[in-house]
C-alpha cells in the first residue's frame, strides 16, 4: 500500500538512491530486499551518492571498525542533505544498540529515518512520513521480529543468490552482539524457503547460500514448540533443496560445531549439489578460552568432529573464522589456536582481531589483552594461515576442478572468472556463453588469491 503511494509520489521525477552495507551475508541480502522495496517506489539505483535523492545505509556492529565507517561517511553525507536536500536513512544491527541511536541523535541529528533489523518491511511506510510529514521517524523494535514473506527483492547477481533460512541467535557466544540486536532465533517456512529457490531456479540462478546466524539449528525452536512443520532439521532441508532443477551448487553459512550433528554430515555426503567446503567457525582452539568464550566445545571436539568429517566426506575441505586477543587469552592459549590451524589446513580463513562490544559479558572482563599483543597475534597467524594456502594453491596445479562460471575478470575483461566447489577463483580464458555453466577446468598456475585454468 505504501509502496503504491510512494511511487505516485515519485511519478515522473527521475528520483535515485543510493545503499551502502557493512557487515555479513546476511546484511547484504537485507539490503537486497531494501533495493527491491525502493526501486518499485520509483528510484533508480546509482553508486554515485552526490546525485541520490535517498540515501540508505544498512550497518553492522560486529566489531568496532564497522561502525566507525558509518560515522566517517556521515561527515561526507551531511554536506551531501544540506545541498540537496537528500532522504539520509540508517537502518540494519548498529540501530538495535541504545548509545549508538543515542550518539546519532547528539552528534549526526541530520538523519531522516532510523530503523532497526526487526522493522526492515516497514521502511516504505517510513519513506511515506518521511516525504508526506518531514517528520523524523526512528522505527526501532526490540522484540523478535515476525518473519515478513514476499517482501520485492533486487538480487545483486544473476547466478549465485542468498536465501534466509532463519533469523536470530541464542548461542549468546560471549564476545559476540548478534545476539542482542538481531534477537532469538526463529525458522522460515520450509515451504516458503523452497519456493523460494524454485523461483532462482526458474530465472536461471545456479548457486544459492542459505543463511542463518546458526543454521544447523534450523527448525530447533519451532519443534521445541512443538509447532507442526514437515521439515524440522537442517539435514532435511539440504536433501529438498538438492532436489530443485537447476540448481548446480548449494552453499550454507553459518553452521556452529556444537549442533553439528551425524544427519547434517550425512546429508552434505549424500547430496551432490552441497559443496564440500564447510565453514567451521574455529574462534579459538583453545578449551579454557572457548569456555570463556561460551562455544560449548572443547579443541579436541572440534578436531574430532572434522576428522570425522574428512573421513564421511569425500574431498570435504574446511574454512573458518578466528578471534585473536579474547580477553585473558595467554600466548600459550594462543598457540592452541595455531595448532588447530596447522592440524585442519583450513581452505580460507576469515581473522579478526577482538573487539569490545557494549553489553556483552567478554566486555566486562577484566583481563583484556592490550592492542600491541593483539596485533603480534593477528600477524603471527596470518604468516601460518598465507604460508598454507601457498602450499594449498600448489596442490592445486595439473588438477581438473569443475568451475561454475560467474562472469567477466574484472581485472580483465578478455578472460572469465568462476569458482571452483572449494570456492577457490579461477581466471580462464573462454567465450562469454560459459557464463552461469559449470565447466572443467585444468588448473595452470597459482597466485596467492585466485588461480589460472585452461579449459579441458
Ligand atoms: N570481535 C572480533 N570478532 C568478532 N566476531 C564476532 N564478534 C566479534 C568481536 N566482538 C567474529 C566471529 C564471527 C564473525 C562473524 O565475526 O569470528 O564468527
Ligand atoms: Fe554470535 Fe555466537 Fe551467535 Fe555466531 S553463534 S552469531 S558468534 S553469538
Amino acid at each position: 500500500e505504501y509502496i503504491e503511494t510512494v511511487k505516485k509520489l515519485n511519478e515522473d521525477k527521475n528520483v535515485k538512491y543510493s545503499i551502502l552495507t557493512m557487515g555479513c551475508q546476511l546484511n547484504e541480502n537485507d539490503s537486497e530486499k531494501l533495493s527491491g522495496m525502493i526501486e518499485e517506489m520509483g528510484y533508480t539505483r546509482t553508486e554515485n551518492i552526490e546525485e541520490a535523492d535517498l540515501i540508505v545505509f544498512n550497518t553492522c556492529c560486529v566489531r568496532e571498525n564497522a561502525e566507525d565507517k558509518l560515522f566517517g561517511k556521515l561527515g561526507e553525507v551531511k554536506k551531501i542533505k544540506e545541498k540537496r536536500g537528500t532522504i539520509i536513512a540508517i537502518g540494519g544491527c548498529m540501530m538495535q544498540e541504545e548509545h549508538i541511536v543515542e550518539k546519532l541523535q547528539k552528534s549526526y541529528p541530520f538523519f531522516d529515518i532510523v530503523f532497526g533489523t526487526h522493522t526492515l518491511h516497514k521502511f516504505p511506510q517510513d519513506l511515506y512520513n518521511i516525504i508526506l510529514n518531514k517528520k523524523r521517524i526512528e522505527d526501532i523494535i526490540n522484540i523478535d521480529g515476525e518473519i515478513v514473506e514476499g517482501l520485492p527483492i533486487k538480487r545483486d547477481d544473476k547466478i549465485k543468490a542468498s536465501v534466509t533460512i532463519m533469523y536470530g541467535c541464542n548461542n549468546f557466544c560471549s564476545y559476540c552482539i548478534v545476539p542482542y540486536v538481531r534477537g532469538r532465533e526463529r525458522s522460515r517456512k520450509a515451504e516458503d524457503i523452497l519456493k523460494e529457490v524454485q523461483e532462482l531456479a526458474d530465472k536461471g540462478y545456479k548457486e544459492i547460500t542459505l543463511l542463518g546466524q546458526n543454521v544447523n539449528s534450523y527448525m530447533r525452536m519451532e519443534k521445541v514448540e512443538n509447532k507442526n512443520e514437515k521439515i524440522t532439521s537442517f539435514a532435511e532441508l539440504l536433501y529438498e533443496v538438492n532436489k530443485i532443477e537447476g540448481i548446480e551448487r548449494i552453499r550454507f553459512v553459518s553452521p556452529h560445531p556444537k549442533d553439528f550433528t551425524d544427519d547434517v554430515i550425512e546429508a552434505i555426503k549424500k547430496c551432490d549439489k552441497v559443496c564440500k567446503l564447510i565453514h567451521l567457525p574455529l574462534q579459538s582452539g583453545n578449551t579454557k578460552v572457548l569456555k570463556e568464550m561460551n562455544r560449548k566445545y572443547t579443541k579436541e571436539q572440534y578436531l574430532n568432529l572434522v576428522e570425522k568429517m574428512k573421513k564421511e566426506i569425500p574431498n570435504v575441505t574446511f574454512s573458518t573464522d578466528i578471534i585473536v586477543g579474547f580477553p585473558g587469552e595467554t600466548d600459550e592459549e594462543f598457540e592452541d589456536t595455531l595448532d588447530v590451524v596447522e592440524k585442519v589446513n583450513f581452505e580460507q580463513v576469515y581473522m579478526f582481531i577482538y573487539s569490545r562490544r557494549v553489553g556483552t559479558p567478554a566486555d566486562k572482563m577484566e583481563n583484556q589483552v592490550p592492542e600491541e599483543q593483539k596485533h603480534i597475534r593477528f600477524n603471527k597467524l596470518k604468516m601460518l594461515v598465507e604460508h598454507q594456502i601457498a602450499n594449498k594453491n600448489k596442490q592445486y596445479i595439473d588438477t581438473k576442478q569443475k568451475v561454475l562460471v560467474e562472469g567477466k575478470s574484472k581485472n580483465n575483461d578478455n578472460m572469465l572468472t568462476g569458482r571452483t566447489d572449494s570456492n577457490k577463483v579461477v581466471i580462464f580464458e573462454g567465450e562469454d556463453n560459459l557464463i552461469g555453466k559449470v565447466i572443467d577446468l585444468k588448473i595452470v598456475s597459482e597466485h596467492m588469491w585466485y588461480l589460472k585454468g585452461e579449459i579441458i
